[in-house]
C-alpha cells in the first residue's frame, strides 16, 4: 500500500514509519520539522519505498500527493507536549484544525482513508474516572491548554462531518501519555523530563505534591495500536493508552532507581489546568482491536533510558 504520515518526523510519527516500512508498505512523510526531527526518519531516506515531503500542513498540498494513489493517511502532524504547543498557540490551532481540514480534502479526493491522531486531552480534567469514550470531557475552552485540547477537539468534529458529508472512511485514535525513544530530550513531558534530569544528575520537577496519576504508554504498543484502528472497520474515536496508573511520585521514583541516579526531588507548584487524573478505558479497543499494551512500565523505561543516555552524549 502507498500511506501517507503527516508529522512522520516526530517521535511518535517515525516510529510508525518505520512499522509500516518494516510491513512493506511505501511510505510519504509529510512533515515541516517544527518539533521532529530528520534524525528520527534518517535511516530511511536511501530507502526508494521512502518519499519524504518538508512541508506545513496549514499550506496547500502538492497537487501530486491527489494522484499519487495513497490509500491510508495516518494524520500525526502537529506539537504534542505542553511547551511545544502553548510557545505559539494560534500556530497550534491552525496546525491542528486548518491542518487536519487540508487532510481530510486530500483524503476526499484521493478516497484514502483518514486517521486523525486525537488526544485524551479532549477530556480535559475529567470527571469521570477511568476515561471512556463517550465521556464528552471537562475542558476550560479559554485557559493555557486550550488551544490544543480544543482544537484537537474540532478536528475530531471535522473528520466525523467529513464522514457524515462526503462519506469518507475516518478514524479517530485519542492517544493517551506516550513515551519511548525518539522523544526530544526537550520535549517537556514528564517521561522524558525525569529521564533527563536523572542522567544529568539534576533534581527531578514534581508538581505539586506528586499524588497526581497518569498511565504511561510505550511507543511500540501505541503504534500497534494505530495499525489495528487504521486496518479495522471501526471508526472510532477510540483510547489507546495503557490503563496502569501511577502517581507521578511513583515514576520518579522508578526512574531514579533505574538510572541509578542520585538525583533529588524538587516539588514546584502545579501548572494551571493539569489534570489531576488521566486513565484510560481500553475496554473498545480490547474488543473492537483485539489490542491491549503489552510493554510494563519498568520494561518501557528500560528500553527508554539508553535512548537518552545516547541523546545526552553519556555513553
Ligand atoms: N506523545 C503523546 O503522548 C501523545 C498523546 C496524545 C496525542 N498525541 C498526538 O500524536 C501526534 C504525534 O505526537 P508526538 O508525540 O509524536 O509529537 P511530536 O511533536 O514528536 O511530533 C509531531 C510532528 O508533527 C510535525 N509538525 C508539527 N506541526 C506541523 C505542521 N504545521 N506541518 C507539518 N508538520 C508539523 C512536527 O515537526 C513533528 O515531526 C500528535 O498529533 C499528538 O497530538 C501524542
Amino acid at each position: 500500500m502507498k500511506i501517507l504520515v503527516t508529522g512522520g518526523m516526530g517521535f511518535i510519527g517515525s516510529h510508525l514509519v518505520t512499522r509500516l516500512l518494516q510491513e512493506g508498505h511505501q511510505v510519504i512523510c509529510l512533515d515541516n520539522g517544527y518539533t521532529g526531527r530528520r534524525l528520527n526518519i534518517q535511516i530511511h531516506l536511501d530507502n526508494p519505498a521512502f518519499q519524504l515531503i518538508l512541508q506545513d500542513v496549514v499550506d496547500p498540498l502538492p497537487a501530486a500527493l491527489e494522484h499519487s494513489g495513497i490509500q491510508q493517511i495516518y494524520h500525526l502532524a502537529c506539537p504534542a507536549s505542553p511547551p511545544h504547543y502553548q510557545a505559539d498557540p494560534i500556530r497550534t490551532i491552525r496546525t491542528s484544525v486548518w491542518g487536519t481540514y487540508n487532510l481530510l480534502q486530500l483524503a476526499q479526493k484521493t478516497g484514502a482513508r483518514f486517521l486523525l491522531a486525537s488526544t485524551s486531552e479532549v477530556y480535559g480534567d475529567p470527571l469521570v474516572h477511568p476515561q471512556p469514550e463517550d465521556y464528552w470531557g471537562h475542558v476550560n475552552p479559554i485557559g493555557p491548554r486550550a488551544c490544543y485540547d480544543e482544537s484537537k477537539r474540532l478536528a475530531e468534529t471535522l473528520a466525523f462531518d467529513w464522514q457524515r458529508q462526503h462519506s469518507i472512511e475516518i478514524r479517530v485514535a485519542r492517544i493517551f501519555n506516550t513515551y519511548g525513544p525518539a522523544m526530544r530530550e526537550d520535549d517537556g513531558r514528564v517521561v522524558s523530563n525525569f529521564i533527563v534530569q536523572a542522567l544529568r544528575g539534576d533534581p527531578l520537577t514534581v508538581y505539586g505534591d506528586g499524588s497526581q496519576t497518569r498511565s504511561f504508554c510505550y511507543v511500540s504498543d501505541l503504534v500497534e495500536g494505530l495499525v489495528q484502528l487504521m486496518k479495522g472497520s471501526h471508526t472510532g474515536p477510540i483510547n489507546l493508552g495503557n490503563p496502569n496508573e501511577f502517581t507521578i511520585l511513583e515514576l520518579a521514583q522508578q526512574v531514579l532507581a533505574l538510572t541509578g541516579s542520585a538525583s533529588v526531588i524538587a516539588h514546584h507548584p502545579l501548572p494551571e489546568d493539569d489534570p489531576k487524573q488521566r486513565q484510560p478505558d481500553i475496554r473498545k479497543a480490547r474488543t473492537l482491536l483485539a489490542w491491549e499494551p503489552r510493554v510494563p512500565l519498568h520494561e518501557g523505561l528500560q528500553l527508554t533510558i539508553p535512548y537518552f543516555r545516547q541523546r545526552l552524549g553519556l555513553g
